[in-house]
């Protein structure tokens, strides 16, 4: 039985893999070539506390990688918003995923508080942001990371991860704590930050 779920996890894991390669292939705005190793999704994942309902929102998913990993550990009352500016990626996870905690957005980070907005939602308790921080300018970079603040209630937590530490400056402006971490089985290493306010 120990067997069949790990063969059936890796065999998931080559397929998401393959779709995210061909999907990078068409749209170098994706940044990554591979999705993110399963090593940095546990480490991210570990810093939320599944054990109450919350609201997460994710910006970026690419082809679920994170989100997989957050629905098997999730609440019933919770509820996941995704927020992701690729179509394929979109028509992957709305074909793979069809759990009723979860909401497809075809969009951009930037309308995040609109998006929980239409979800019949105010605020969030996380926010989970893998955006390439580096394709976009300055503005839309400020912009998004503080209409991240916005939705996120008191206690509230952004989770970024990055492939550069840059994205720190802009987390400086709007949040009082980060905790900086590091994964480095992944390709590249990834830059994580935990901020709150
Ligand atoms: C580096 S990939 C991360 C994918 C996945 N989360 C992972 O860890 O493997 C970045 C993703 O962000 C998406 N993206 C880029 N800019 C975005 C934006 N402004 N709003 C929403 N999604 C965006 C890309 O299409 C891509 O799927």
């Amino acid at each position: 039985m120990g067997n069949f779920v790990l063969n059936y996890h890796m065999i998931k894991h080559m397929e998401q893999t393959i779709q995210y390669m061909k999907t990078f292939c068409k749209d170098k705005g994706i940044a990554s070539i591979t999705p993110s190793s399963p090593f940095a999704v546990k480490r991210i994942c570990n810093k939320i506390d599944f054990t109450k309902d919350t609201v997460i929102v994710e910006c970026g998913p690419g082809n679920g990688v994170f989100s997989f990993a957050i629905l098997r550990q999730m609440s019933p009352g919770s509820r996941l918003i995704l927020i992701e500016a690729n179509r394929d990626f979109v028509r992957y996870l709305d074909q793979r995923i069809p759990d009723p905690r979860v909401s497809v957005f075809h969009d951009n980070a930037i309308n995040i508080q609109s998006i929980v907005n239409q979800c019949g939602l105010n605020t969030a308790d996380y926010v989970i942001m893998g955006i390439p921080f580096s394709l976009s300018d300055h503005e839309q970079n400020h912009s998004i990371i503080a209409n991240c603040k916005k939705v996120l209630k008191k206690g509230g937590i952004i989770l970024v991860y990055q492939f550069s530490p840059r994205i720190k400056k802009y987390l400086r402006k709007h949040f009082d704590h980060i905790h900086p971490d590091l994964e480095v089985f992944n390709i590249p290493p990834l830059f994580i930050f935990e901020a709150f306010h």
